[in-house]
């Protein structure tokens, strides 16, 4: 079953798109001569058919790429990638879990956020824990274009396979937009820090995978990307961002042999989202780390933890029946 979904997931969209409408007009026109449908009847069974065909191929689907894909080993080794990889935003949260996390892998560290005592700690602890090389750059993301020719220099003759672009700021609280402390460099900080930073870090590190042919890079998106975020209008905004700018990079490079991935979680414990304690519904950074490097090669856009993806799936169906907020302005 798993191959057959992977080779159909494989093929171009005419032919999927074809392969259902073929098998729903199959079935109903079997059904017609068994029970002689009239036209009104003939137009239910195939709707139910082709819906009932449709939600089966995603059910079988979505178990094949959290679960069967994955057992199978259909998801991607980051390792063949290349022997480095870059993680922003490294020394506390989701980026130090995935710094452990590749670590653990074999692969060789740079590991890239503000403080350069939190930095060697990293540095020393992953060094110690799996024997890799690593490599520190101390950089605030907040600032502009001026700091990404430091970068590209310390960067330039490392085989990256594999980037994380994982740093990002939220509000320190809920606001209305204009009222955010210290606004106009707020916004630019946020702009830089959610949304430049990982344009320029795939800009720096592409060019490498391009001519190797391989690589993966994964964006840490969020799930207020395609939620209603009143009052965190900018944060929201900068992860719509991030999760188009994946996708569309996604499609460009299929061809290619790099791999992009959007990720788009809900809660996750750390000190951006001031959780504490982990639960069903809010994973430790660990957890979710795993399940998402499990997900590359499997998975392009994904809020990665179970209740987060029926989540993700709840708020499609919402939006279908969301009202039109300009309509009760008067
Ligand atoms: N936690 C959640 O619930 C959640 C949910 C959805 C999406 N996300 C996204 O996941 C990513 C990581 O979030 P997190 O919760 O793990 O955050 P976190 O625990 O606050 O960690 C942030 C990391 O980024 C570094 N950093 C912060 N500002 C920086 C800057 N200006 N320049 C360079 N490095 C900087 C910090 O180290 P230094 O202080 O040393 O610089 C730290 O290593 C973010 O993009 C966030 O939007 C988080």
């Amino acid at each position: 079953m798993a191959t057959i979904l992977k080779l159909y997931d494989s093929l171009p969209w005419a032919f999927r798109a074809g392969v259902p409408i073929l098998l729903t007009v199959g079935t109903t026109t079997f059904c017609h001569h068994l029970f002689h449908f009239n036209f009104l009847e003939f137009l239910g069974c195939t709707y139910s058919i082709g819906l009932g065909f449709l939600l089966l191929y995603h059910f079988f689907l979505f178990i094949y790429r959290n679960w069967v894909g994955v057992a199978l080993g259909h998801n991607t080794d980051l390792k063949k990638l290349g022997s480095w990889a870059v993680v922003t935003g490294c020394t506390a949260g989701i980026g130090e879990a995935y710094s452990h996390a590749l670590a653990k892998r074999g692969l060789n560290l740079v590991l890239m956020s503000r403080s350069k005592e939190k930095l060697e700690k990293i540095e020393r602890e992953i060094r110690e824990l799996y024997q890799v090389q690593t490599k520190v750059i101390p950089v605030d993301f907040t600032e502009g274009m001026e700091i990404y020719n430091g970068i590209e220099e310390e960067l330039k003759d490392l085989e990256i396979g594999t980037l994380i672009n994982n740093v990002g700021m939220s509000y320190p609280f809920p606001e209305y937009f204009i009222d955010l402390p210290h606004g106009r460099k707020f916004y630019r900080d946020m702009l830089n820090c959610n949304m430049m930073s990982l344009t320029m870090m795939t800009a720096i590190v592409l060019p490498g995978m391009l001519q190797r042919k391989k690589g993966a890079v994964v964006n840490v998106g969020s799930l207020t990307s395609i939620l209603d975020t009143p009052f965190m209008a900018l944060y929201g905004a900068s992860k719509a961002f991030v999760d188009k700018f994946t996708q569309d990079l996604a499609l460009e490079h299929e061809e290619h042999g790099i791999i992009f991935q959007s990720l788009i979680p809900g809660y996750i414990v750390s000190n951006m989202s001031k959780v504490k304690k982990s639960n069903f519904f809010v994973p430790t950074p660990e957890a979710f780390v795993e399940k998402a490097i499990q997900a590359v090669g499997l998975q392009s856009r994904t809020a990665v933890w179970l209740p987060h993806q029926i989540l993700h799936a709840c708020i499609h169906i919402g939006q279908f029946f969301r009202r039109d907020g300009a309509a009760e302005v008067r």
